[in-house]
């Protein structure tokens, strides 16, 4: 061998800035114990076939497992020489069981020993992701049951349109990160597939029990050809989808958490200890964590655009183009997460200003609906009850009332049907409980979802 495992019809060495510039090992060297666990599995496949000997396996995979200590320990100086975490990990293995070292790399390529490490990482961290989801499901289902029974307007168009439940608001976000969980779960299926055995790209010569590296690895399906295996990015491409889709939720609850702390609607207040102040402004309380979890969400779409563009027109099989699939999809891991444990932290210290947002529930003519279906209660065709209730709210405004500050009589003038019992019907509370239906926001059918996604996050 020579400098390198792949030099022998090579006449000069590599110029430097080559390998600077070929290197992964700014990605890589999050990738060692998966790959190092490929390996101990692969020496074990290897025996089984009975390429090398059983005693020959248990001393590579002896001398791996020395290789992960030293490297978790940051005894291991990485190198661009060295190019890429396989090459690390054989180098070392080599320097604890000597020429045996040369025989684990039979039957395997880089090509599908990166695609498994990528699977396995990506695996890992997608189970820790929905842990994090879960963690964060519940602390919305506590906030939602904390503040059970407070008033806030209900918007369309950011205008104030129907009296809600602050619980309802929120167990509306508990929904989309469901969803969100259920997406990460399906992508977690198809990640699930072991591409050992691929080799560069047409498979082996040697009659491996890919089965049985599968279940060494914990994998619950192979993958069917093996010019895919080494080429299919799809599982990463999903990952960033679900990612991207999950950073738009946190974005759009950011943006409320934003108007909500600010003087203008003054509906939250942020825990100091989750905010931030002004070098000159000395009344200034910033909602930092929202604002940037907001702008965050850039870096994780920009990773889903880039790697559709790095995979977008690449031809069968393996190209050098995909080692650059790394570095967003590790990004957007690292962010997803780090978004998703900051609101862990900060929901559950999210003070509502139930004074606040019940005022508001009760302004800006919200019960017009309400006004229109009494209408329609007593006999009226909704579009009549609508055409009424308009004339109604307009001559409310010239006079600078809400229609519930209207007297009897003064709400008479537009319909003969409306009795006393009308204020009932526009008051808040009604509006909010008869919205009965299964989805509605009403307090029994809100504290009804709050229980059932308690059960649901138990059983999860
Ligand atoms: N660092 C490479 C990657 O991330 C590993 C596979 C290299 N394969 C090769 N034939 N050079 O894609």
């Amino acid at each position: 061998m020579g400098e390198k495992p792949w030099d022998g019809r090579f006449s000069e060495p590599t110029d430097k800035a080559v390998e600077a510039f070929t290197s992964s090992m700014a990605v890589d060297r999050h990738l060692y114990h998966y790959d190092i666990d490929g390996s101990i599995a692969h020496c074990r496949t290897l025996a089984r076939a009975g390429v090398i000997a059983e005693t020959e396996a248990e001393e590579l995979a002896a001398g791996l497992e020395k290789v992960r200590q030293e490297i978790s320990r940051g005894e291991v100086v990485f190198s661009d020489r060295l190019e890429d975490i396989h090459m690390h990990v054989e180098d070392r293995l080599a320097a604890h069981v000597g020429a045996l070292a040369r025989k684990l790399h039979t039957a395997r390529s880089r090509n599908d020993q990166i695609a498994l490490d990528a699977r396995l990482y990506l695996k890992a961290e997608t189970r820790g992701i929905i842990a994090q989801l879960r963690a964060f499901r519940q602390a919305l289902v506590d906030l939602a049951e904390a503040n059970m029974g407070v008033a806030m307007p209900g918007y369309t168009h950011l205008q104030r349109a129907q009296p809600v439940l602050f619980s309802h608001h929120a167990m509306a976000y508990y929904e989309m990160f469901t969803r969100d969980t259920s997406r990460f779960c399906d992508a977690l299926e198809r990640m699930d597939v072991m591409p050992l055995g691929s080799a560069a790209l047409a498979g082996t010569t040697y009659r491996l029990d890919r089965e049985y590296t599968a279940r060494l690895l914990g994998f619950s399906k192979v993958s069917e050809n093996s010019m895919d295996a080494v080429s299919d990015r799809d599982f990463m491409l999903e990952f960033m989808s679900a990612a991207s889709i999950c950073m738009t939720h946190l974005s759009r609850l950011s943006e409320e958490l934003v108007l909500w702390s600010s003087a203008e609607f003054d509906f939250v207040d942020l825990p100091d200890a989750f905010c931030t102040g002004s070098s000159i402004m000395p009344q200034k309380k910033n909602p930092d964590i929202p604002e940037l979890v907001r702008g965050k969400t850039g870096r994780v779409f920009g990773g889903l655009v880039n790697l559709l563009t790095l995979m977008k027109s690449l031809p069968l099989t393996y190209n050098r183009d995909m080692q650059e699939d790394k570095i967003p999809l590790m990004d957007a891991v690292d962010t997803l997460k780090a978004c998703l444990d900051i609101y862990i932290r900060m929901t559950p210290n999210i003070r509502v200003k139930s004074g606040v947002t019940g005022r508001a529930a009760g302004r800006g003519f919200q019960n017009a609906t309400d006004l229109a279906d009494y209408l329609v209660s007593k006999g009226m065709a909704f579009r009549e009850a609508h055409a009424c209730v308009g004339k109604a709210v307009a001559w409310a405004m010239d006079c600078g009332k809400e229609l519930h500050e209207l007297s009897l009589s003064e709400l008479q003038q537009f319909s003969g049907k409306i009795g006393e019992d009308v204020y009932d019907a526009l008051s808040v509370e009604q509006m909010i409980d008869r919205r009965r239906v299964f989805g509605g926001t009403a307090r029994e059918n809100v504290a009804a979802a709050v229980k059932k996604a308690k059960q649901r996050l138990e059983a999860e």
